[in-house]
């Protein structure tokens, strides 16, 4: 074996090999002991706007902002114009990854025709083209919609992935509705929003012996109610964000950099999710990724459209606030942001990034590829800098 000073940690031994060839060949300078060579990450929940919206993300930008924050695979949301709900329109979408997509992009193929939550899409037909069913950005808000949906996915071997909100409960809420929210005359949205649906989807899995994964979850109840159905030995996995895990409410500013659905939740709400993620209930960190228009976000909390960025900034803030705080190893990172989504849906490990894992930077969103620069995170200090990521033997990231 060539030698190799770079710290390889949670790959296989054949990409290993490759890493080191790479390393040794290519990027020498990249193979010193100050480097941590880690696994490529995958993100089941991306939004990359295109076909549609491609003023706010293409397929393109998305990709490399994805490669740069070290994901070699991702799993894009169904919210396009067209929705992907159906073999014609799924197939414009994967035309434009096929030509554009500097990493694996796998699209959700919608659970209802245009997300409308009326009529069950053509599933049968995107099943082999799709990775999942979603109807991600809207809940399916009937019960008789989403029995259908796990029975034919059940049939199917696919896995729903679902956005838990119910609209009735919404009351035009922008934020959580706890202290900042009343203090400083906002409308709120509550917490029961989401957990109502997760406790609906549960008594669905149990009926349907479907398999379920629940995305961005932010509240205490959704926590202990997907704790349950494990123990139950229900097929249910969930998933939560950087920003839930980081911030509550009580840190809003009211800037649109702050706003996305779910929103961030109190410091309970916070807490649970990481004792969640800690005990193995919450197995999958995603970012959610949801760029829009610096103008569509330059419209405070009320005006502004839901969603943040965050693939350039998951490992890095992951790695700050709980690994180097000794809260998780650096093992368990990787399981969260790499092992346990590959396991789940079914893929193998992809490639790998290179990491500074003690230089200290500010996020600076003028830094990223992606279109899309609202983050809360906009100035934080964080360590972890990626210096390269590679599928095969490419770097489709070098710094
Ligand atoms: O914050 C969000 N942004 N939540 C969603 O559910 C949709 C997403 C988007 O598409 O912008």
């Amino acid at each position: 074996m060539q030698k190799v000073k770079a710290n390889i940690i949670g790959l296989s031994e054949s990409e290993k090999e490759r890493a080191i060839s790479l390393l040794t060949n290519s990027f020498s300078n990249l193979n010193d002991s100050e480097y941590t060579v880690l696994p490529g990450f995958c993100d089941v929940h991306v939004h990359f706007r295109e076909p549609g919206f491609s003023y706010k993300e293409t397929i393109k930008t998305g990709s490399l902002a994805g490669a740069h924050g070290g994901y070699t695979t991702v799993f894009t949301m169904p919210n396009l114009k067209p929705v992907p709900d159906s073999v014609e329109n799924i197939k414009k979408q994967l035309k434009i990854i096929e030509s554009d997509a500097v990493i694996e992009v796998y699209p959700y193929a919608s659970i209802t025709v245009g997300q409308l939550g009326k009529e069950l899409a053509g599933l049968d037909g995107l099943a082999k083209y799709s990775i999942a069913f979603s109807d991600d950005g809207k809940g399916v808000q009937t019960d008789e919609m989403m029995k259908r949906a796990m029975l034919k996915a059940k049939a199917l071997n696919k896995i729903i992935v679902a956005h838990c909100e119910v609209e009735s409960l919404l009351f035009g809420g922008y934020i959580h509705d706890g202290e900042y929210c009343k203090t400083n005359g906002h409308k709120g949205i509550c917490s029961a929003s989401e957990y109502e649906m997760v406790k609906r989807d549960i008594e669905l899995v149990k009926e349907t012996g479907s398999a379920y994964h629940v995305c961005h979850v932010s509240t205490k109840e959704s926590v202990e109610l997907i704790r349950q159905a494990k123990k139950q030995g229900l097929n249910v996995s969930g998933e939560t964000a950087p920003h839930y895990l980081v911030l509550d409410d009580s840190m809003l500013k009211e800037d649109g950099k702050w706003k996305m659905n779910p929103p961030i939740r109190s410091k309970e709400d916070r807490l649970a999710l990481i004792e969640g993620v800690l005990d193995g209930t919450l197995e999958i960190i995603a970012t959610d990724h949801a760029p829009h228009s610096n103008d569509e976000k330059s419209k405070g909390l009320k005006g502004s459209p839901f969603g943040i960025v965050g693939l350039e900034t998951a490992f890095p803030i992951m790695y700050t606030h709980f690994v180097k705080t000794g809260v998780m190893s650096l093992e368990k990172l990787i399981e969260l942001l790499a092992v346990n989504p590959r396991k789940r849906f079914g893929l193998k490990e992809k490639g790998f990034s290179v990491w500074k894992l003690n230089e200290e930077y500010e996020i600076d969103p003028s830094e990223f590829l992606s279109q899309g620069k609202a983050t809360p995170f906009e100035g934080e200090k964080v360590f972890g800098k990626c210096y390269l990521t590679a599928i095969g033997d490419k770097a489709v990231y070098k710094k």
